[in-house]
């Protein structure tokens, strides 16, 4: 009796485990065409969801990218990676600012970047200038952001002679972040939670850029450096970085942010920097394209300094002059505030798009864009 009861428990489970199996089969079957219908129709999101749903990997060249986690997606099979390009965690915002110099004008910025929540501060160079020192500007950050926050530094031109002062805290401020050495200390390649950063200083090279960022397999990508090229800016700042770097970033799809110039201005999406020849095909004022071949400058310098006026490009309203390759200006005849640019990558879902904005210290949002990665 007990054996009977014993057999017919076993049977019980057998039967249980089959008709599981067969629901589970028919789940895969299910989720198998719902990937395949969305990957027809939906491009990189939907690859997304097809790998979140453990579906097989898409067979079309798109990037797998998870999501969340900003991990490299393996093919649950093989192992191997299901894809070439790797993801931000979701919804990574960061700031950018720079010619900060120290006090009350950078502190008010400090409190831009802690109040919109970003997780990471770039600074494109010129913390502190003549009259103050590394000390106090790091003295100025923690106050504001804390002893740990991430903060990624760029040596701009006043930094020089201090910059090596710089560096212990900076080491104190890399949040996480793994650091790949270039050829000097003030070159190297950031990684972030998935957002990869090239930095180098004037007198770097393309070969530089193509050393941190050639091989990199990071979805999005930033070139950061402190001088421009005049035409990269609409101030009174002469060429100073030569056109290779912005090339090779351009060719990269790795999108630029200098400072320098103390105002913020934005480009359009160009296939040129060099010409200055707005991308044809992706020609909006404030819809951006990132991709190999075209990417977008960003000169974001009113980190407390001073505010400075627009020199080139008149007319100071849109459309602008030259060759209308400015998406947005905000320099004195604007009347420009200062304050940071922010970043959100990995936005509504879609590892490919990011949302940008400038928000200065009165409160004032001024320029609102979309990203979209090829
Ligand atoms: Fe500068």
């Amino acid at each position: 009796m007990s054996t009977n009861k014993d057999t017919n428990a076993i049977s019980t489970t057998s039967e249980e485990r089959t008709r599981k199996s067969k629901i589970r089969r028919w789940v895969e079957i299910f989720l198998g065409l719902c990937v395949a219908t969305l990957l027809a129709v939906g491009g990189a999101a939907c690859a997304v969801d097809a790998v979140e749903d453990d579906a097989p990997a898409p067979e079309d060249g798109d990037a797998v990218l998870d999501s969340e986690s900003g991990d490299q997606v393996t093919d649950p099979e093989t192992g191997e990676a299901a894809s070439a390009l790797t993801a931000t965690a979701a919804n990574l915002k960061v700031a950018f600012i720079g010619d900060t110099h120290t006090g009350t004008n950078f502190k008010n910025v400090l409190k831009v970047v802690k109040n919109e929540g970003a997780s990471a501060l770039f600074v494109q160079g010129d913390m502190a200038y003549a009259g103050s020192n590394a000390a106090t500007w790091w003295s100025n950050v923690e106050e504001i952001l804390g002893s740990s926050f991430p903060v990624f530094l760029v040596q701009g031109n006043h930094d020089v002679g201090m910059w090596s002062n710089y560096l212990p805290k900076a080491a104190n401020h890399l949040g996480g972040a793994t650091r790949t050495a270039g050829d000097h200390n003030a070159q190297y390649k950031t990684v972030f939670k998935g957002l990869a950063a090239a930095t180098i200083k004037k007198g770097d090279s393309a070969a530089d850029i193509d050393d941190l960022l050639g091989s990199d397999t990071h979805l999005w990508k930033l070139c950061l450096w402190h001088q421009n090229q005049k035409e990269m800016q609409i101030g009174g700042k002469t060429s100073e970085m030569g056109w290779e770097v912005y090339s090779k970033c351009r060719q990269l799809g790795a999108i630029v942010v200098t400072a320098h110039e103390h105002s913020y201005e934005r480009t359009k999406t160009l296939s040129s920097m060099s010409n200055q020849t707005v991308d044809s095909s992706c020609s909006s004022r404030s819809s951006l394209c990132v991709g190999p071949g075209r990417t977008f400058v960003v000169v974001s310098g009113l980190g407390g300094e001073d505010v400075r006026d627009q020199t080139r490009c008149l007319p100071t309203s849109y459309p602008h002059g030259c060759k209308n390759e400015w998406g947005f200006i905000y320099a004195s005849q604007q009347g420009a505030k200062d304050g940071a640019m922010f970043i959100t990558f990995n936005v509504d879902g879609n590892p490919k798009k990011a949302k940008g904005y400038f928000k200065n210290v009165n409160g004032g949002t001024v320029d609102n864009f979309t990203v979209t990665h090829d």
